[in-house]
């Protein structure tokens, strides 16, 4: 049984849930508002490291300078039931693709990349800025206000 709302929803997904799709997160939320969509959204991770554990603060960092608050963050794992509670399943990058795959076992929304969903033709995977310098981080709010603006046109089509 299907326990999704009648609001749309979309779960962003990455690997540790405190660097991409935390920082996806706060800007669908912020630049959705702001368009005037009522779209409930909510991000998760497919490893379980950084399970309750806040953004790493170099995103924090990063996004708050662009107007992004990511501090009430807490990083959670995916589960089965994600897949019928949420719309649209999006995973950063082909990596976290393939493990949403076998977690999902063939139930409710299927899993697909962010990006492209978005309508981005590149990047097709969104590159995960853990292991680099604040640049990568700085570059990452960039991608995550092209690639959200892209799902904000791709919500809002007839
Ligand atoms: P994220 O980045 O998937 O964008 O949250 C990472 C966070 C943590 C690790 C790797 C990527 N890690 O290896 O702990």
């Amino acid at each position: 049984m299907s326990t999704r709302s009648s609001t749309a929803s979309v779960l962003f997904v990455c690997l540790g849930n405190i660097c991409r799709s935390p920082l996806v997160e706060a800007v669908a939320r912020q630049r959705s508002a702001q368009a005037g969509l009522a779209v409930t959204f909510a991000s998760c991770g497919t490893g379980n490291w950084h399970i309750g554990k806040g953004a790493d603060p170099r995103m924090v960092r990063a996004a708050a300078a662009a107007g992004y608050d990511l501090s009430p963050h807490r990083a959670r794992q995916v589960r089965g039931e994600d897949f019928n509670a949420f719309d649209w399943v999006l995973a950063m990058d082909c990596d976290n693709l393939e493990t949403l795959v076998s977690v999902r076992d063939g139930r409710g929304a299927p899993a697909e990349l962010f990006l492209p969903w978005s309508g981005l033709r590149t990047p097709m995977e969104f590159p995960d800025p853990y292991f680099g310098d604040m640049q990568g981080f700085q570059e990452a709010v960039a991608l995550a206000e092209r690639g959200v603006d892209g799902l904000i046109s791709r919500l809002r089509a007839p």
